[in-house]
Protein backbone atom coordinates (compact mmCIF):
# COMPACT_ATOMS: atom_id res chain seq x y z
CA UNK A 1 0.00 0.00 0.00
CA UNK A 2 2.73 2.40 0.92
CA UNK A 3 4.75 1.73 -2.27
CA UNK A 4 1.55 2.04 -4.43
CA UNK A 5 1.36 6.06 -2.77
CA UNK A 6 5.24 6.00 -3.16
CA UNK A 7 4.83 5.25 -6.72
CA UNK A 8 1.91 7.28 -7.57
CA UNK A 9 3.77 10.15 -6.09
CA UNK A 10 7.43 9.51 -7.99
CA UNK A 11 5.64 10.02 -11.37
CA UNK A 12 5.81 13.79 -10.03
CA UNK A 13 8.88 14.01 -8.96
CA UNK A 14 10.76 11.86 -11.98
CA UNK A 15 12.89 10.29 -9.49
CA UNK A 16 11.18 6.63 -8.22
CA UNK A 17 11.19 6.42 -4.92
CA UNK A 18 10.17 2.78 -5.11
CA UNK A 19 13.68 2.39 -6.79
CA UNK A 20 15.40 3.40 -3.65
CA UNK A 21 12.88 0.80 -1.95
CA UNK A 22 13.47 -1.62 -4.22
CA UNK A 23 17.34 -1.00 -4.02
CA UNK A 24 17.02 -1.74 0.02
CA UNK A 25 15.95 -5.16 -0.83
CA UNK A 26 19.11 -5.87 -2.99
CA UNK A 27 21.37 -4.70 -0.19
CA UNK A 28 19.64 -6.47 2.69
CA UNK A 29 19.78 -9.81 0.43
CA UNK A 30 23.23 -8.92 -0.62
CA UNK A 31 24.71 -12.31 0.37
CA UNK A 32 22.66 -14.23 -1.67
CA UNK A 33 23.28 -12.55 -4.79
CA UNK A 34 26.19 -13.29 -7.01
CA UNK A 35 29.48 -11.36 -7.00
CA UNK A 36 28.78 -7.69 -6.91
CA UNK A 37 30.33 -6.63 -10.99
CA UNK A 38 28.94 -2.99 -10.49
CA UNK A 39 31.65 -0.51 -11.41
CA UNK A 40 31.01 3.64 -11.16
CA UNK A 41 32.57 6.64 -11.48
CA UNK A 42 34.72 7.62 -8.36
CA UNK A 43 36.07 10.78 -7.95
CA UNK A 44 35.29 14.16 -5.90
CA UNK A 45 35.33 17.33 -8.15
CA UNK A 46 35.84 21.41 -5.78
CA UNK A 47 35.38 23.01 -9.38
CA UNK A 48 33.24 23.02 -12.16
CA UNK A 49 36.17 22.55 -14.88
CA UNK A 50 37.55 19.58 -12.90
CA UNK A 51 37.38 16.56 -14.69
CA UNK A 52 35.12 14.78 -12.09
CA UNK A 53 32.56 17.44 -12.92
CA UNK A 54 32.50 17.32 -16.55
CA UNK A 55 32.77 13.43 -17.68
CA UNK A 56 33.22 14.15 -21.47
CA UNK A 57 36.59 14.19 -21.01
CA UNK A 58 38.92 11.55 -20.99
CA UNK A 59 37.88 9.59 -17.80
CA UNK A 60 38.77 6.11 -17.85
CA UNK A 61 41.29 7.03 -14.87
CA UNK A 62 37.94 7.91 -12.50
CA UNK A 63 35.80 4.22 -12.96
CA UNK A 64 36.31 2.19 -10.65
CA UNK A 65 35.06 -1.52 -9.39
CA UNK A 66 32.46 -1.16 -6.38
CA UNK A 67 33.15 -3.99 -3.53
CA UNK A 68 30.92 -5.35 -1.07
CA UNK A 69 27.52 -4.81 -0.69
CA UNK A 70 27.86 -0.96 -2.57
CA UNK A 71 25.81 -1.82 -5.55
CA UNK A 72 24.23 1.61 -6.31
CA UNK A 73 26.54 4.36 -8.08
CA UNK A 74 25.53 7.76 -6.95
CA UNK A 75 26.61 11.95 -7.63
CA UNK A 76 26.26 14.08 -4.83
CA UNK A 77 26.55 17.28 -5.62
CA UNK A 78 26.58 20.78 -3.41
CA UNK A 79 25.94 23.91 -4.46
CA UNK A 80 25.11 27.38 -3.19
CA UNK A 81 23.48 30.79 -3.58
CA UNK A 82 23.55 33.77 -1.39
CA UNK A 83 21.05 36.34 -1.92
CA UNK A 84 20.40 40.37 -1.15
CA UNK A 85 17.21 41.96 -0.58
CA UNK A 86 17.23 42.62 -4.29
CA UNK A 87 19.04 39.31 -5.78
CA UNK A 88 19.88 35.62 -6.05
CA UNK A 89 23.35 34.73 -7.74
CA UNK A 90 23.09 31.68 -9.88
CA UNK A 91 23.68 28.19 -8.54
CA UNK A 92 27.47 27.75 -7.70
CA UNK A 93 28.99 24.71 -7.42
CA UNK A 94 31.18 23.92 -4.52
CA UNK A 95 32.06 20.18 -4.66
CA UNK A 96 30.62 17.25 -6.60
CA UNK A 97 31.22 13.36 -5.42
CA UNK A 98 30.75 10.48 -7.63
CA UNK A 99 30.96 6.65 -5.83
CA UNK A 100 29.93 3.25 -5.18
CA UNK A 101 27.36 3.51 -2.09
CA UNK A 102 25.05 1.17 -0.29
CA UNK A 103 22.61 3.50 0.33
CA UNK A 104 21.19 6.05 -1.63
CA UNK A 105 18.27 8.52 -1.12
CA UNK A 106 17.83 10.67 -4.76
CA UNK A 107 16.29 14.16 -4.25
CA UNK A 108 17.77 17.55 -2.63
CA UNK A 109 18.03 18.89 0.58
CA UNK A 110 17.81 22.65 0.83
CA UNK A 111 19.27 24.70 3.86
CA UNK A 112 19.92 28.23 4.83
CA UNK A 113 18.57 31.51 4.51
CA UNK A 114 20.77 33.85 2.59
CA UNK A 115 23.10 31.62 1.33
CA UNK A 116 21.15 28.48 0.72
CA UNK A 117 23.10 25.15 0.71
CA UNK A 118 21.98 23.02 -1.91
CA UNK A 119 22.67 19.31 -1.70
CA UNK A 120 21.39 16.91 -4.18
CA UNK A 121 22.12 13.06 -4.71
CA UNK A 122 20.90 11.27 -7.63
CA UNK A 123 21.33 7.14 -7.52
CA UNK A 124 21.58 4.89 -10.28
CA UNK A 125 22.28 1.02 -10.51
CA UNK A 126 24.08 0.22 -13.73
CA UNK A 127 27.81 0.21 -14.52
CA UNK A 128 28.92 3.82 -14.88
CA UNK A 129 25.67 5.19 -14.88
CA UNK A 130 26.43 7.65 -12.34
CA UNK A 131 27.75 10.28 -15.27
CA UNK A 132 24.96 13.36 -14.99
CA UNK A 133 26.08 16.57 -13.23
CA UNK A 134 24.14 16.12 -10.22
CA UNK A 135 20.16 16.57 -9.90
CA UNK A 136 19.33 19.80 -10.82
CA UNK A 137 17.61 22.10 -8.39
CA UNK A 138 14.12 21.42 -8.51
CA UNK A 139 11.79 23.29 -5.91
CA UNK A 140 8.61 20.95 -7.07
CA UNK A 141 10.89 17.68 -6.82
CA UNK A 142 12.32 19.43 -3.30
CA UNK A 143 8.54 19.86 -2.26
CA UNK A 144 6.85 16.45 -3.53
CA UNK A 145 9.50 14.45 -1.68
CA UNK A 146 8.62 15.89 1.55
CA UNK A 147 4.71 15.02 0.87
CA UNK A 148 6.19 11.41 -0.16
CA UNK A 149 7.74 11.52 3.08
CA UNK A 150 5.29 13.44 5.22
CA UNK A 151 2.54 10.49 3.60
CA UNK A 152 5.19 7.30 4.27
CA UNK A 153 4.94 8.43 7.82
CA UNK A 154 1.14 8.72 7.97
CA UNK A 155 0.45 5.45 5.85
C1 LIG B 1 34.03 6.58 -1.90
O1 LIG B 1 33.48 5.84 -0.82
C2 LIG B 1 34.49 5.21 -0.03
C3 LIG B 1 33.79 4.34 0.98
O2 LIG B 1 32.82 5.04 1.70
C4 LIG B 1 35.36 6.28 0.63
O3 LIG B 1 36.37 5.67 1.40
C5 LIG B 1 35.99 7.14 -0.47
O4 LIG B 1 36.71 8.19 0.11
C6 LIG B 1 34.93 7.69 -1.41
N1 LIG B 1 35.60 8.32 -2.53
C7 LIG B 1 35.41 9.60 -2.86
C8 LIG B 1 36.13 10.10 -4.07
O5 LIG B 1 34.68 10.33 -2.22
C1 LIG C 1 42.77 7.98 -21.41
O1 LIG C 1 43.69 8.00 -20.31
C2 LIG C 1 44.33 6.73 -20.09
C3 LIG C 1 45.22 6.88 -18.84
O2 LIG C 1 44.65 7.75 -17.92
C4 LIG C 1 45.17 6.35 -21.30
O3 LIG C 1 45.77 5.09 -21.08
C5 LIG C 1 44.25 6.27 -22.51
O4 LIG C 1 45.03 6.02 -23.68
C6 LIG C 1 43.50 7.61 -22.69
N1 LIG C 1 42.53 7.44 -23.78
C7 LIG C 1 42.36 8.38 -24.72
C8 LIG C 1 41.32 8.09 -25.77
O5 LIG C 1 42.98 9.43 -24.73
C1 LIG D 1 17.13 47.14 -2.92
O1 LIG D 1 16.07 47.79 -3.58
C2 LIG D 1 15.57 48.90 -2.87
C3 LIG D 1 14.33 49.45 -3.60
O2 LIG D 1 14.49 49.33 -4.99
C4 LIG D 1 16.68 49.97 -2.76
O3 LIG D 1 16.20 51.07 -2.04
C5 LIG D 1 17.86 49.35 -2.03
O4 LIG D 1 18.94 50.27 -1.99
C6 LIG D 1 18.30 48.05 -2.73
N1 LIG D 1 19.33 47.43 -1.90
C7 LIG D 1 20.46 46.97 -2.40
C8 LIG D 1 21.39 46.31 -1.43
O5 LIG D 1 20.77 47.08 -3.58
Amino acid sequence: MRCVVLLALSFLTREGRCDLLRDSVHVTSAAARPNNELWCYRCLAEVPEDKCADLRQNNSALIHKCNNDRRICMVKRFSYTTSTENSTTGLKMWALERNCTKHCEPGCIIIGERTKLHACTSCCTTSLCNYDSGAPWRPVAALTSLVTIVLALIL
